[in-house]
């Protein structure tokens, strides 16, 4: 076994399962020793009692700096690589400048950002971040990279507004009109995470990781129409509206805000590209948004989830 250890902040969610998952049957198809793996959430356990001595799960809570460096105990050798996820408020960089340079600190090496297509360097919460890393790779003080993912294939089967609105109105609501979107799966941004946390030579860049097929949420609703077999209708409210279903399913009022500005950017093309990263990255095509959808079906006939 390697002596060093990838810490997985944000573990057991979307892409960091894909990335622990992943990571833990990488070392079979590259003939590298298994990752010491550190899956960090706030409940901190396994939902499985069996996991292999590789994998351990620790407890994080980015608003709780008291409970940061358990990680760093939870193997006996250091922790090298930290996949960051940002919380969901609007101060995160803030918090996650702090967190880089206490792992640092604690020996960490590389450091790989989950942030988004929309978000520039030096733009707001993980932009911040991903400036800051820049920057310090750019003295040669870390290794660094920055994942900027558009929209997740799997928001509609894990987003509760989502479910619930296809389930029971057979509806998507969005603020983007007819604006086009390269939906990308969650396993693809994992497959690009994994490389970036593993592969010998530094990559030191920002990756923009988008799906294959620009679709707008009439062209969704019509492949979840065949797929289901019920007719499934794009409501396209006003940014307003939109803010004010983010609220009603709890989301905060700022990051609501920050929400519905982006369906607007949509619908006048800010997601309007598309590029060969994945394939580039991974050596395998980005996956279909049909294909998605014939998988997560059950998540919308049964409520089961994804
Ligand atoms: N969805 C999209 O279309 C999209 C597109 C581009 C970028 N992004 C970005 O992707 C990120 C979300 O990634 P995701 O969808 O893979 O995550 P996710 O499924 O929402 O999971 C969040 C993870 O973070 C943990 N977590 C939540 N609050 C935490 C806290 N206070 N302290 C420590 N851990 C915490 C959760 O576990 P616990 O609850 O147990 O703590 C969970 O493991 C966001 O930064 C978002 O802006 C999303």
């Amino acid at each position: 076994m390697s002596s060093q250890a990838i810490l997985v902040l944000g573990g057991t969610g979307t892409v960091g399962s894909r990335i622990v998952r992943q990571l833990s049957s990488y070392h079979s198809t590259t003939n590298s020793p298994p990752y010491h793996i550190l899956i960090a959430s706030r409940n901190g356990t396994s939902s499985s009692e069996e996991q292999p001595q590789n994998v351990r799960h620790v407890s994080f809570d980015w608003h709780n700096a008291d409970t940061w460096s358990s990680a760093f105990s939870a193997f006996p050798f250091p922790v090298r690589s930290v996949y960051l996820i940002a919380p969901l408020s609007l101060d995160a960089d803030r918090l996650m400048t702090s967190f880089v340079d206490f792992a640092r600190e604690r020996g960490a090496r590389r450091f790989v950002l989950q942030s988004a297509s929309s978000v520039e360097p030096g733009g707001p919460a993980m932009g911040k971040v991903h400036s800051y890393l820049r920057e310090l790779g750019t003295r040669g003080e870390l290794e660094w990279a920055v994942l900027r993912p558009t929209w997740f294939q799997q928001n509609f089967a894990n987003q509760s507004n989502h479910v619930k609105s296809i389930r029971e109105e057979s509806k998507i609501y969005s603020a983007t009109g007819e604006g086009k979107i390269p939906w990308v799966a969650a396993d693809d941004i994992a497959a690009v995470a994994v490389r970036a946390l593993t592969n010998k030579v530094p990559p030191n860049t920002e990756y923009l990781v988008l799906g294959s097929e620009l679709l707008s949420y009439g062209e969704i609703a019509g492949i979840l129409t065949d797929v289901l077999g019920r007719k499934i209708v794009h409501v396209d409210l006003s940014a307003e509206e939109l803010e004010q279903r983010h609220q009603r399913f709890g989301m905060p009022e700022d990051y609501s805000k920050m929400m519905s500005a982006m369906d607007t950017a949509i619908k006048f093309g800010s997601e309007n590209r598309t590029n060969d990263v994945i394939l580039a990255v991974t050596g395998a095509a980005p996956r279909k948004f049909r294909d998605f959808a014939l998988s997560a079906k059950d998540v919308w006939e049964t409520g089961k989830k994804e």
